[in-house]
C-alpha cells in the first residue's frame, strides 16, 4: 500500500472522533460524558473541541472560556497543541478547548488541519475524544478517517438521518479520492459517476468500484480493505418511540447498499430531560447520577469502545503525511449528488403525518392543561 499505513506503531493513542451530519444532535453532550466516563475508568483521556465556530465543550465541562484553544493555534504561530491542555475537575481528563475568544475563526485551512492531525499523536494520553462540528466537509471527514471506529451521532429526525447519510457519502467519496490520489483516469471515473448521480441515475459505490477496477485493480482492492476495517459506530440519541427504530434501520441498510459502508449501532440513548438539566448545570450527568439511564448507556458505550480498541491492536487508520499533503482540489468535480432519493416519498409523508399527529396530540394536552383555546 503506497500512501496508506493502517497502523501507526509509534502512537498508542486511540482516537475517537465524534461526528454528525446535523447540528444539535448531542455530539458535545456525548463527548463530554464519554470523556468523563473513560477518565473514571482509569483511562488517561483528552477531549478536544474541534467545532470551530461553535465551540461549547468547555461550557458543558464547567470551564470558563478564558483559555487558549484551537482558535489560538489557528491564528497564531509558535503555539503547540500540547500547550493548550487544560486540567479539568474530572479524574484523568484534560481538555483542549475550541476557543471562541478569537472572532473570525470558523474554518481551518487544509495545511493547518494537517498540522493539527500530526500533533494529535504527540499528546500523551490513551484516549483522545474529538468533538467535531456538524456537517460533512473535508475538515470533518479527515478527522473521522483517523480512526477505524469513528462515532456518528444521529437522532431519528428525518433531517438528521438524511444529513447522516450525506456525511457517510462524503466520507466514502473522500476515501476514494484520497486512494486514487492524483491518478487522472481513476479520478475521472469518480467524477463521472458523481455527475450521473446528480443527473438522477441510480448508481452506487459498488458500480464505481467495478469501473475503477477496470482502470486500476489496486485502487478498488485497497478501498475494499479499508472499508472493511472502517466501521462507523452509530449512537442513536434522543430516541422517543419504537417507530424511530425503523427509520434508523433503513438508514443503515441504505448506507451499506449504496455506499458499501458498514455501520454498527454502539448505543441508543433516550430523550431525557435530565440531559438538558445537566447541560444547564454545566456538569456532565455521568459524574453525579449513577442511577440515570443516560449514565448506564454512556457507560455501556465506553465499555464497548475500550473492548473494541483494546481487542484490535490497529484501531487507528493512520494515513501517511503524503495523504494529507495539499490536495489538488482542482481535479475534483464540485457538483454534489442529491441523496433525497434515499427515502421514498411515501415513507417521508408517513413520517411527517405521524409527527403532525404527535404535535396535535401535544397541543390537545397543552389545551387541557392550560385551558387555553388558542393553542
Ligand atoms: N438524550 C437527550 N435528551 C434530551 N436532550 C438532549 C439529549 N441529548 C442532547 N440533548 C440536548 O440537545 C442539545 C444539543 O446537544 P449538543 O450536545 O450541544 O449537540 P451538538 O454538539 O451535536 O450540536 C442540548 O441542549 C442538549 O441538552
Ligand atoms: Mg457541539
Amino acid at each position: 500500500m503506497d500512501n496508506i499505513n493502517f497502523l501507526n506503531k509509534k502512537s498508542k493513542i486511540k482516537i475517537i472522533p465524534i461526528a454528525s451530519g446535523k447540528g444539535g444532535v448531542g455530539k458535545t453532550f456525548l463527548s463530554s460524558n464519554l470523556a468523563v466516563t473513560l477518565g473514571k475508568a482509569g483511562k488517561n483521556t483528552v477531549v478536544i473541541d474541534m467545532d470551530i465556530g461553535g465551540s461549547n465543550l468547555h461550557t458543558v465541562l464547567g470551564i470558563k472560556n478564558s483559555n487558549k484553544g484551537i482558535g489560538s493555534l489557528i491564528t497564531k504561530r509558535n503555539i503547540k497543541l500540547k500547550d493548550l491542555l487544560i486540567e479539568t475537575q474530572y479524574e484523568n481528563l484534560k481538555l483542549i478547548s475550541g476557543d471562541i475568544l478569537i472572532p473570525g475563526v470558523s474554518d481551518i485551512s487544509s495545511s493547518k488541519r494537517r498540522n493539527i492531525i500530526k500533533s494529535l499523536y504527540e499528546l500523551k494520553c490513551e484516549y483522545l475524544i474529538v468533538d467535531l462540528g456538524a456537517g460533512s466537509s473535508d475538515n470533518i471527514v479527515d478527522f473521522m478517517l483517523l480512526s477505524s471506529f469513528p462515532l456518528m451521532v444521529v437522532t431519528p429526525q428525518i433531517t438528521s438521518v438524511l444529513n447522516a447519510y450525506s456525511l457517510a457519502k462524503n466520507l466514502i467519496y473522500r476515501l476514494l479520492y484520497i486512494l486514487t490520489d492524483k491518478d487522472r483516469k481513476a479520478t475521472n471515473v469518480i467524477n463521472s459517476f458523481k455527475r450521473k448521480i446528480v443527473e438522477g441515475e441510480k448508481k452506487t459505490v459498488w458500480d464505481i468500484l467495478n469501473k475503477i477496477y477496470s482502470v486500476n485493480k489496486k485502487y478498488s482492492n485497497q478501498f475494499k480493505k479499508i472499508v472493511e476495517k472502517l466501521r462507523i459506530k452509530l449512537v442513536v440519541n434522543m430516541m422517543q418511540t419504537k417507530e424511530d427504530n425503523a427509520i434508523i434501520k433503513k438508514m443503515i441498510s441504505q448506507i451499506y447498499q449504496k455506499l458499501a459502508l458498514k455501520i454498527d449501532i454502539i448505543g441508543i440513548l433516550p430523550y431525557n430531560q435530565s440531559v438538558n438539566y445537566s447541560i444547564a448545570k454545566r456538569v456532565p450527568i455521568v459524574s453525579y447520577n449513577d442511577e440515570s439511564i443516560i449514565t448506564t448507556n454512556v457507560n455501556d458505550i465506553g465499555n464497548k469502545i475500550v473492548d473494541f480498541s483494546e481487542r484490535s491492536d490497529n484501531s487507528n487508520l493512520v494515513f501517511s503525511e503524503k495523504m494529507f499533503d495539499e490536495f489538488d482540489n482542482s481535479i475534483l468535480d464540485e457538483s454534489e449528488p442529491k441523496d433525497d432519493s434515499m427515502f421514498d416519498k411515501t415513507s417521508l409523508l408517513n413520517k411527517i403525518t405521524s409527527q403532525e399527529k404527535e404535535i396535535n396530540r401535544l397541543r390537545h394536552i397543552i389545551k387541557i392543561l392550560t385551558n387555553n383555546k388558542d393553542v
